[in-house]
């Protein structure tokens, strides 16, 4: 069973061509996109493709089918729902949320059309994009508890910064700026806190494959335990930054064998270790079982 969200790549919902590509791309989940991908006139259309593309591959060993609907603010967003659900997505990518009361308030519309369309009670997860308005950042606390579908929180820049007014969201380097370095860790944290996966933004200049790979590993050093893709070529390089190496495997196994003993803190190559290390080293063996499934 393929559980994990290492690996996100969006795809918009109304091209047939990259539904195509998206299937063999080796992306743990494709995000269907219902949103800014989709020019106003073609949602219609989308909806449709993606509630048949959806019906047509209901087999998700291989790889688990999101969609990401338009924000709940919007009188998009309950159409798109009810014209996708009966398809069994395996989870929502909800965005520009508020707080985890959007969450709350997608699980109980999901709840209902699962009853409808004769889909599994809580079949559905959700992931939300926790940092694209200003309002969210002071609520990224909430979600601990908001839904048992909540799977896992995301970030992003892009919307954020427009949002704010900002020109840019980059300083003179090239770096971002502190205002989306700080939705970024609170994220992290918020995600972390709410016992769900932490999912990195995207990388937007998809030719930079050696950029993304930097970027991808700095994530996973950080606590990310997945990245979103907006290209097919991403997703090699992101499945392999988040998958531990052969090096970090065989630390996390020396870790677990040197508190073999019941002790609470150990010395492993002259550094003293506690409980902390002890959990990270379990984390890195079961992303590694996870992705080598
Ligand atoms: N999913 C599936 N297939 C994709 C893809 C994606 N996200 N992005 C590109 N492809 C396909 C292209 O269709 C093309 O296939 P083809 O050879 O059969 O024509 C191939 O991969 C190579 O694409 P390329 O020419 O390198 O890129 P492009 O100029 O066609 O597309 C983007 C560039 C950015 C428009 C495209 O990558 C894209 O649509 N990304 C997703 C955007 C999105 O969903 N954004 C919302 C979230 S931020
Ligand atoms: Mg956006």
């Amino acid at each position: 069973m393929n559980a994990g969200l290492r690996s996100m790549l969006f795809v918009p919902g109304d091209s047939a061509r990259k539904l195509v590509k998206g299937a063999g791309s080796g992306a743990d989940a494709l995000v269907l996109d219902l949103e800014d991908s989709v020019p106003a006139s073609r949602l219609s259309i989308a909806r449709t493709m993606v509630r048949d593309y959806l019906t047509a591959n209901r087999d998700r060993s291989a790889q688990q089918l999101w969609v990401r609907v338009n924000p709940l603010s919007t009188d998009k967003a309950l159409p798109d729902l009810s014209a996708i659900v009966g398809g069994a997505p395996d989870g929502i990518l909800l965005p520009k949320t508020t707080s985890a009361n959007d969450a709350t308030m997608l699980d109980h519309f999901l709840s209902a059309l699962e009853a409808r369309e004769g889909v599994d009670a809580g079949y559905v997860r959700i992931v939300a994009v926790a940092t694209e308005t200003p309002a969210a950042m002071f609520t990224l606390g909430t979600f601990a508890g908001c839904s048992p579908r909540l799977a896992g929180l995301t970030w992003g820049a892009e919307d954020l910064s427009s949002a704010v007014g900002a020109s840019t969201n980059r300083n003179e380097k090239g770096e971002l700026d502190f205002t989306y370095q700080l939705a970024r860790s609170l994220c992290l944290l918020a995600a972390v806190a709410a016992d769900v996966e932490p999912i990195d933004t995207v990388y937007v200049d998809f030719r930079d494959s050696k950029g993304l790979m930097e970027n991808s590993r700095a994530a996973l050093r950080a606590g990310f335990t997945g990245k979103i893709a907006i290209h097919p070529d991403q997703v090699p390089i992101i499945n392999e930054a988040f998958m531990p190496t052969a090096e970090d495997v065989a630390y996390a196994h020396r870790v677990i064998e040197a508190f073999a003993s019941g002790a609470g803190t150990v010395g492993l190559d002259g550094k003293m270790l506690d409980m902390p290390h002890l959990k990270q080293a379990e984390r890195v063996l079961a992303m590694s079982r996870r992705h080598k499934a």
